[in-house]
């Protein structure tokens, strides 16, 4: 017979086994799924929004700056050589980025400023559906 003692693991009891249940079902809630967002919006998140918002508008620190609505028909009506020229380097208060992102990144900002203008892939489309809307205009 299998002496369950002699074996050096204890069966789990139901306390543990809850505990471990809802951490595993809140992290699934919690964590979009694997390909929620990808690299562009990683860096516009991580680089852009503090000033653009996370739909473009700008926010109050990036209006005080002088930062346009990206949606606006005066910052859509500029060429994306100018808008990448103004990303890479830098106008007035807007920070340069031509030293930590590379040239194609850049481009990819910019391509992605112009998605954020054309309503349907607007925060609605790409943000809302995503669940992380809430979260960044707290
Ligand atoms: C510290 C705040 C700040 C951050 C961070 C920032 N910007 Fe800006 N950005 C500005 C301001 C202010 C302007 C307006 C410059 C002007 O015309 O005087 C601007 C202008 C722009 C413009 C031209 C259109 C417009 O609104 O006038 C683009 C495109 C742009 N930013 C892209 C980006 C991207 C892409 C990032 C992230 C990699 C970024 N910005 C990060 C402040 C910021």
């Amino acid at each position: 017979m299998l002496n369950l003692k002699k074996l050096k693991f204890k069966t789990p009891d139901f306390k543990t086994l809850a505990a471990v249940g809802i951490v595993v079902c809140a992290s699934m809630v919690a964590m979009p799924p694997a390909r929620a967002q990808s690299a562009v919006e990683e860096t516009y998140k991580a680089k852009c929004i503090a000033c653009h918002a996370f739909d473009g508008s700008a926010t109050a620190v990036g209006k005080k700056l002088g930062a346009h609505d990206f949606r606006s028909p005066e910052v859509q009506k500029m060429t994306d050589q100018e808008l990448i020229e103004i990303t890479a380097k830098g106008k007035a208060k807007m920070p340069a980025y031509e030293n930590s992102l590379k040239p194609e990144e850049i481009k990819q900002l910019v391509d992605h400023v112009r998605e954020l203008a054309k309503p349907a892939n607007g925060p609605s489309a790409m943000y809302r559906s995503r669940g992380y809307l809430a979260r960044e205009s707290r």
